[in-house]
């Protein structure tokens, strides 16, 4: 494993990650799609393991947009009943290392079975401080900004809120994400260059690191890569 970066200054408070290619993964292999999504739970656990150990703070998984709903119904009630697994099952060992669950999205969107393991997950994971694991789940980036600028028009017409003041906070302070720092580094695995629809309000001022590893084959070593390859750049947030 490569070293990991020990001068906290320059580790990643937060990570996002797009994790890409479980699908071109399968076809290498000549499996079918799931098994790539299966083969993907693996690194979940691993890159978790390593967020750890390297110290970071949040780590935010898209693990499914608002439009993954459009893939075949086979493939997509095979991704709920493997985050009903992962919720099930490994969240009992990530909670002893002191994950704390989270989640952001449409989560009503979700199936209820998957819906209440989320909850109880959440809930039991509550008081742990090592690490917050936040699943993108029904998520979209543009839904999310609509839905913010919906409810803070609603507190402007109730009188609560006078538009002059409404500033980046404002927006900030509506956004599933209230509360947790933006992302310091945005990883895509699988070698696309897009940011699709993924945070997009929270990663203005995000490293990007792209690798064209695939999602099943990013495990510890890439994620110190990334890590590495963060602590490399110079932010300067548009100054000089
Ligand atoms: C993208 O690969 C991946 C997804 C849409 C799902 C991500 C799911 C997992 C990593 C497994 C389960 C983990 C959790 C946390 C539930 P793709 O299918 O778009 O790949 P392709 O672009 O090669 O087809």
């Amino acid at each position: 494993m490569a070293k990991p970066v020990s001068d906290s200054e320059k580790t990643p408070q937060h990570v996002a990650i797009i994790m890409d290619g479980n699908g071109r993964w399968a076809k290498q292999h000549k499996l079918p799609r799931l098994s790539g999504h299966e083969a993907g739970r693996k690194s979940v656990k691993k890159v978790v393991q390593a967020a750890i150990a390297h110290g970071v703070r949040y780590l935010t998984l898209y693990a499914f947009s608002v439009e993954n709903w459009q893939r075949p119904r086979e493939e997509v009630q095979g991704l709920m009943g493997l985050l009903r697994l992962v919720l099930r099952e490994e969240l009992a060992e990530m909670g002893r290392e002191g994950v704390r669950l989270r989640a952001i999205g449409r989560l009503h969107d979700l199936p209820e079975a998957v819906r209440e393991e989320l909850e109880s997950a959440i809930e039991k994971t509550r008081a742990n401080t090592k690490l917050d694991l936040i699943l993108a789940l029904s998520y979209g980036s543009r839904v999310e900004i609509t839905e913010a600028v919906k409810a803070i028009a609603q507190h402007v017409k109730t009188g609560q809120l006078d538009p002059e003041s409404i500033d980046e906070k404002t927006l900030t302070d509506h956004l599933y994400t209230r509360g947790i720092p933006d992302p310091d580094l945005l990883i895509r695995t699988s070698g696309e260059m897009r940011v699709s629809n993924f945070m997009l309000w929270q990663i203005s001022y995000a490293e990007i690191h792209v690798t064209p590893v695939l999602w099943p084959d990013f495990g510890k070593e890439q994620f110190a890569e990334a890590l590495a390859d963060y602590a490399r750049r110079e932010r300067r947030f548009g100054g000089v």
